[in-house]
Parts: structure tokens; sequence; C-alpha cells
């Protein structure tokens, strides 16, 4: 590729010996600066690389003057020779490490004031500081990388969708609310004063309506946004691969993502995925993992043994199983320390557990303080349903949903401790089976699991309503290494069914109609069977690139508290601005 511009002739990452006494012109950031003997050497920086350049006296006195004042982070341009480094002055580990440049000619385009972080991606800044300055941070290699990775990410995926005959088609930013369950963004529309849009939660509707307009294959990289709490894998705006796909039943959408999937981790890593990914149910991996996201790249199998220790003398564990509540355990093969229990228990209990109990295996007996509640039944039980030789049963009992949650927190936090995983293995799978409903505690009240469009499986048309609570959904999602990568569903596509679901959470016909009465229309006309996919395409890259927070690989993200510290968003706007759009702000006013 030539790079070559009117104000440089190469970048600061390709002279090589096949260049030496070349003239040449670079440009780029002063990098570090070394004086040795009276002669200054300069790493010069830009995307490409690093090369060394020398202002020697003896070669231009001018501009050893002149550089005398240069500093760090300086963006400078300079005309030179390429001279063949001193053999025991070549640096291997440098693509242009054998060579460096003697300069006749500088000229400081821009000079740079102190930098308030390091250029360097081994010393990393706070965050606030990081987010203020963000194009210095994204100067660092490592983020210059990680935003490259990501648009070849972005690349490869168009160009596989491409192939596979889907059509990139943008749909609207200023939308009525979609229904992802989030809180919405909303922007007041001036020309219809008292009204306003809802920023997309997610193309949702707009895809399927593409579907009755019959284009059968559909993609975007979407952009979303979610008024929600914020964490490592949540920004309040953030990238779908979103797809959408007609006359399909859910294989036919699985082998499509399967084949992103597998794609995207080839451009990344240069690995290839076990195609087809694994299955597991909603119900298996919450029986076996506690949640429906499980990390699969290590066992440590939960064991429900609630009805073997119902027979014990151990009270804590009776009267949970009296309340209704379970008891299950987690066996893991290992020698824990005393300390290290101590750990994992007060671990579970910050978590929200009333306590953790434990026995450790050994010689086919068990022991520690709760052991002389099991009799020689029940404790040989225990041993068979562990699977386990040797090492620790962890107990949690309470009820259904905070056992399960405890021990999978625990049992992730094991599989991290215990380095239980590969570095650089990717465990993929597909979760099916959602149930169609969840019951909202606080609101005593049927929700929608994924959304209101979820088609349930043929067999449970007849008791939507009458049996809400056993209705599986055609509903599924990708998990990587533990972490929610996306998730979708074949959508419906009658009018009945439609209804039946509406009834059960409770939407009346009036609501829906205000709400999706547009959709319903659309329905209307030969809506085709249809279902569709959504990649958390942030969240993919960070996972490919063995990174923790989605921020490492978006330019511009949010800090915690949902604000820009680089250009101070979100901000208070004019009275006159307000007025213009027939908005008081009269709440927030009296607060104060
Ligand atoms: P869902 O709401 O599950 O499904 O979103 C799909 C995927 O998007 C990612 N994601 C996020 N990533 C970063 N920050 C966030 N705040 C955030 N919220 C979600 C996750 C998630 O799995 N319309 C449906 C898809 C469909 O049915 O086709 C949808 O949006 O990786
Ligand atoms: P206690 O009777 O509260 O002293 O608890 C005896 C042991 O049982 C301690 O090791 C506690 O950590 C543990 N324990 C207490 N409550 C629970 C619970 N709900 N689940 C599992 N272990 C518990």
């Amino acid at each position: 590729m030539n790079l070559k511009t009117s104000l440089r002739t190469h970048t600061c990452g390709e002279l090589g010996k096949k260049d030496v006494n070349k003239k040449i012109k670079l440009c780029g950031w002063l990098s570090s600066r070394r004086d040795h003997g009276g002669v200054i050497f300069i790493d010069l920086r830009d995307r490409y690389g690093l090369t060394q350049i020398v202002f020697d006296p003896r070669f231009s006195k001018n501009c050893h003057k002149e550089a005398d004042s240069l500093r760090r982070e300086d963006c400078i341009k300079v005309h030179g020779l390429v001279k063949n480094r001193k053999k025991d002055m070549e640096n291997k580990k440098l693509k242009t490490g054998e060579i460096e440049v003697f300069i006749s000619e500088l000229e400081v385009l821009n000079k740079s004031k102190v930098p308030p972080i390091e250029i360097d991606d081994r010393l990393v800044a706070s965050e606030d500081t990081r987010l203020k300055y963000r194009y210095l941070d994204l100067r660092r290699p490592v983020m210059q990388h990680n935003l490259i990775m990501r648009a070849r990410a972005a690349k490869n995926v168009r160009d596989f969708l491409t192939k596979e005959d889907f059509i990139e088609i943008e749909t609207p930013f200023f939308v009525k609310a979609t229904p992802e369950g989030a809180r919405d963004f909303i922007v007041p529309s001036r020309v219809n004063p008292g009204k306003f849009y809802a920023l997309p939660q997610s193309p949702q509707l707009y895809k399927q309506i593409l579907m009755v307009a019959g284009f059968d294959r559909y993609f975007q990289l979407a952009r979303c946004m979610r008024d929600e709490d914020l964490r490592s894998d949540r920004q309040p705006e953030f990238t779908q691969i979103d797809l959408e796909m007609s006359f399909v039943d859910q294989d036919d959408i699985f082998k499509i993502c399967e084949g992103v999937a597998n794609s995207a981790v080839k451009e990344l890593t240069g690995k290839e995925t076990k195609l087809p990914f694994n299955r597991i149910t909603y119900k298996e991996a919450i029986d076996k993992y506690g949640v429906d996201k499980p990390d699969l790249r290590f066992g440590l199998e939960l064991k429900d043994v609630t009805k073997i220790v119902e027979n014990s003398d151990f009270s804590v564990f009776k009267n949970v199983i009296k309340d209704k509540g379970i008891v299950k355990c987690l066996p893991v093969d290992y020698n824990f320390g005393r300390n290290e229990l101590d750990n994992l228990i007060d671990f579970c209990v910050k978590e929200g557990a009333k306590g953790m109990a434990w026995l450790r295996i050994k010689d086919q007996k068990v022991e520690g303080n709760i052991a002389k509640f099991f009799d020689d039944k029940v404790q040989k039980e225990l041993i068979k349903e562990s699977e386990i030789k040797q090492g620790y049963l962890f107990f949690i009992a309470d009820n259904e949903k905070t056992t399960n949650r405890i021990l999978s927190l625990l049992r992730n936090k094991l599989g991290k401790d215990l380095k239980l995983c590969k570095e650089g293995e990717f465990a993929f799978c597909w979760v099916v089976d959602f149930p169609l409903f969840e019951w909202n505690d606080e609101e005593q009240k049927w929700d929608p699991a994924h959304h209101m469009f979820t088609m349930p499986k043929e067999e449970f048309w007849d008791v939507i309503e009458k049996h809400p609570e056993k209705v599986i959904a055609k509903c599924y999602d990708l998990v990587l290494n533990g972490v929610e990568l996306g998730s979708g569903s074949i959508r419906i596509h009658r009018k009945d069914i439609q209804e039946k679901v509406m009834n059960v959470v409770g939407f009346s016909k009036k609501e829906a109609e205000k709400r999706f009465g547009f959709l319903n229309n659309a329905f209307e006309y030969g809506a085709p069977v249809h279902g569709g996919f959504a990649f958390g395409f942030d969240r993919l890259v960070t996972i490919l690139l063995g990174l923790e927070d989605i921020r490492e690989i978006i330019a511009f993200p949010k800090n915690k508290a949902a604000q820009s510290p680089m250009d101070g968003s979100p901000s208070e706007v004019d009275e006159k601005q307000l007025k213009e759009l027939n908005i008081k702000l009269d709440i927030l006013k009296k607060k104060q």
C-alpha cells in the first residue's frame, strides 16, 4: 500500500535496509528522546510504527539546535537521509530497527503541552483522565490496535453477511419506543410540540417490518441506545450485529450466526472454532451451572442435593427445605487452605448468601465441622453425587433463585482463581428453550422473558393463557465464555397468538395499538414466518481480543456515570433552546 502524501514519503513503520541512502520525509509524534554525546535520538511515532531519527550536529548543525526544544508528543515533519544503524545498535524487535534517519530539515507542525497521561501501554492512567484526554489515550499503540481490530471485525462481518445475500439497511434513530425492556432515551420534537421520539434500543420492530416488506435477509451494524445502569460490558450506546431472516426456523438462524462468529474469530485470532456450537437448554444451564450464561471453558457442575440432605440433622438445610428452598452444592477437586475457605465464605456472604457450608471429601469420608450432622448413608450419597474422589463440597441453601445465583458466582470465581480456563480459549454455546414469560415479583405479573414478539413453541400454543409458566419459547441466547453475546427469537407472525401473549403480560388492545399498532398493521398484509438475532458487537470484539471492558474497544465511551469527561456531555442547554422545544425544568428547579 502506498501511504505517500504531499507531506511524507513514508510512514514511521516501513523504512528498512532497502531504503538506505534514500532521502525521505516523515511526519509523526515525538515518542521519546535520548541525548548521547551531543547527538539527539528521537523515536518518531505514527499509527504504523516507530522510526529512530537522529539530530547530529555533524550532519546538520541548524537542525540539531532546533531539535533541542523538541518535547514529548510534539507533532513534527522531518526530511532526512536513511542510514544503516551500527551493528550493535540494531533493534530486532522494531520493524524499522535496522536503520535510522539523519535529519536535515525540521518543521514543528504543532507543539504539545506536557501530556497529562503517558503515551505508553505499560502506564495506564485513571479512567476519567483517560476519557478526558481520550485523544492522547487513543494514541497509545494498544488502543490503536484495538480500534483497528474492531474495524477489521466489522468489515469481516459485513463481507460475510453480504456474501450470504444479506442486505444492509439502515433503520431510523428517531423512532417510536422499541420494546427491549430498558428505559428509553427520548428526544423532543420542536415541530411537534409536546411530542417525543425515542432513540432505538434496537432496530427490532423495523427489521420485522423489513421482513413483511419482503427483503428476506436483512442486517445492520446498528447503534442501540439504552438508559440503564452501566457495567464493564454495558454502555448507554453500543453496537449490534443485527439480523433478521424470512421463511426460517431456529436452526437456519443458528447456522448463519455460527458462520458470523466463526469468521470473526478467524479474522481476529487466526483460530477456528468448533462448529456447530454446543447447545444446552435453559433448564439444563440453570441446573448445572446456576445461570443462563454458563462459562463452559471449565467443568465444575452444581449438584442439587436437596433430596439427600433432607435426611440429615443439619437444621440450616432442613429449615430452608421446609420453606420450599433448595440445597445445591459445588464439588471442587482441590485442596483449599483454611484462609481460602474463609475467603470463599466471605465472598458468598457479600453476594447475599446467608452463609456457605462446606465439607471435605478425603479417603471416601467427609470431614468438616458440619460432618457430624450427616450419617453414613447421607455421607455416601453426597460423595457419590459429587462425582469427585477428594476435594471440597460447597453448599448454599436458599430459595432457588438465590442458591443458583450465589453458586454460579462462586463457580465463576473458582474457575478464575484456580486458572481452569486456558488462555485464548473460546467456548461458544447456544442456550435454547427459554421460558416465554418470567414472573415479575415486584409488580406481581408476567413479563415477556425476551420480548413481546417471541414465538412460543407450537406445542404450547393452546396453553399460553392457561399455563403461562409452562410455555417454552423459540428464543435463544449465544453465550461466549460466560458472557451473553447475543440473543434472538423466531417471531410471532400470527395475530391470534400475539393477542394471547399480550393478554398474559397485561397489555390491553388499546395500549398495544398505541405502542406497536404499526407493527400489527403491517402483519395484516401477509407477514412471512421470520426470526432473527443480534450480537453485542462490542462484547464480541472485547472477548476475542482477550479484554475485560468494552470501553477498551470503543473510541469515545461514557464513564460509569454515563458522562463523557472529554466533551462534558451531558450538559445544560440554553433557556432559548428549551423554550423552542416547549420544555420547562420545573421539577428539577423545585428539587434544587
Ligand atoms: P438484546 O436486548 O438481548 O436483544 O441485545 C442483544 C445483545 O446486545 C448486547 N447488549 C449490549 N452491549 C453493550 N451495552 C449494552 N447496554 C447492551 N445491551 C445489550 C448484548 C445482547 O446479548 N432485538 C433483540 C435481538 C433480537 O431479538 O433479534 C435485542 O436487542 O450482547
Ligand atoms: P450457623 O448455624 O448459622 O452457625 O451456620 C452453620 C454453618 O452453615 C456455617 O458454616 C454457615 O456459613 C453455614 N450456613 C448458614 N446458612 C447457610 C445457608 N443458607 N446455606 C449454606 N450454608 C449456610
